[in-house]
């Protein structure tokens, strides 16, 4: 089977970026000019572009786009390298768990000062920096595809079917082509295993309560016409009883060291009832996304949203007034109720005390 087009989020040319306003998905398509990196910043943390690759790329295509305008004034290495580290300082507030812009800010970062110790000049400090973050946007269509061939063969191999014996899958928030440069990750994995003639059923979660699944994952499932049904997250556990779920695949925001895994609020439910009805659960993300650094889930900042997100549904008041909120954006799964973890390199291999060690 041939692949089916997909959704962009991130359009880019040299000097000009758009980004996908997902907020106004599925209604209306609306691409939005992005002209420097405080745009860009407003952007993320809005959530009008969210996804933890797609956070990254699109901060990264920002910078790029801030320098093309700038570098006509930047006439040394050390001012393109002080450029640089001030706008990528910036944008790494807008949103602190996903890990992805934090590793794309210091890899930047770190070309920049090499760039400066070598003695580049400006223009050519300016052009290599700019190409770097050029290339993350092929760079990851081609990583995704990669978890997605993985994470096909790995979920296959879990749920012992017969071979070629077509697989139920359902997956939580948005991971496919709006939350990534395209293809997405765990999103990937579904549309791998549909290219394989291998996916009998895609379910998605609505993912209270920005309605992610609701509103993207379901537009880029209905898009390319795959067998799909929308639930509630409270009906997961339900249909896992009534044995309509071989796999669940998920992405993430952060991987710590040992594998626990920061997703979107609402993964820690879907695993601990994976594990009840022995449903595997798997985690689908790029190797940016795993962080040695942090040594475990309780080191992980979560995200506190606004509670508007929670009481109002497109500026109308649903909950009781008075009412106080927590919302935190994402939770963490212990490392435990994984399966596996599969990145574009393959599968993560589990340790015999049943958790990783991502950083080997
Ligand atoms: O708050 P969001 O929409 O940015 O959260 C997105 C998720 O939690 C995704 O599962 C994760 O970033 C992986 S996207 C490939």
């Amino acid at each position: 089977m041939s692949t089916a087009p997909s959704l962009e989020a991130i359009r880019y040319a040299r000097g000009s970026l758009q980004l996908l306003d997902q907020l106004k998905l599925p209604g209306e398509t609306v691409f939005v000019d992005v002209a420097d990196c405080d745009a860009c910043w407003t952007m993320i943390r809005d959530m009008n572009v969210r996804g933890a690759p797609a956070i990254a790329i699109a901060a990264a295509l920002a910078l790029a786009v801030d320098l093309e305008a700038s570098k006509a004034g930047l006439s040394t290495s050390a001012e393109v390298c002080a450029f640089v580290a001030g706008k990528l300082d910036h944008l790494f507030t807008s949103r602190p768990t996903a890990v992805n812009l934090g590793e794309a800010v210091q890899r930047l970062k770190a070309s920049a000062s090499a760039l400066a110790a070598a003695g580049a000049s400006g223009a050519d400090a300016a052009e290599r920096i700019i190409a770097e973050c050029e290339a993350m946007l092929a760079d990851d269509v081609a990583a995704n595809r990669a978890i997605g061939a993985f994470g096909a063969d790995a979920l296959c191999a879990a749920v012992g079917k017969a071979p070629g014996a077509p697989l139920r899958v359902l997956t939580h928030c948005n991971t496919g082509s709006l939350a990534t440069a395209g293809y997405g990750t765990a999103l990937g994995v579904v549309r791998c295993l549909r290219e394989r003639g291998m996916l009998e059923h895609i379910y998605c979660n609505e993912t209270r309560p920005y309605n992610q699944g609701a509103r993207l994952t379901a537009y880029e499932i209905a898009f390319e016409k795959m067998p799909g049904t929308l639930i509630c997250d409270s009906a997961a556990a339900s249909l896992m009883q009534q044995k309509k779920v071989d796999a669940v695949v998920v992405g993430a925001d952060r991987v710590a060291d040992n594998g626990d895994t920061a997703n979107k609020i609402g993964t820690y439910n879907l695993a601990v009832s994976c594990a009840y009805h022995g449903v595997p659960f798997f985690v689908a993300a790029p190797v940016s996304t795993l962080d040695p650094s942090t040594k475990k889930g309780g080191d992980i900042v979560i995200e506190d949203r606004p509670a508007e997100e929670i009481t109002h549904v497109r500026g109308a008041r649903v909950a009781a007034d008075g009412i106080g909120v927590w919302n935190p954006s994402f939770d963490v799964t212990p490392a435990c109720l994984i399966a596996g973890i599969i990145t574009e390199k393959g599968v993560v291999p589990k340790t015999s005390n049943g958790t990783f060690e991502v950083g080997k």
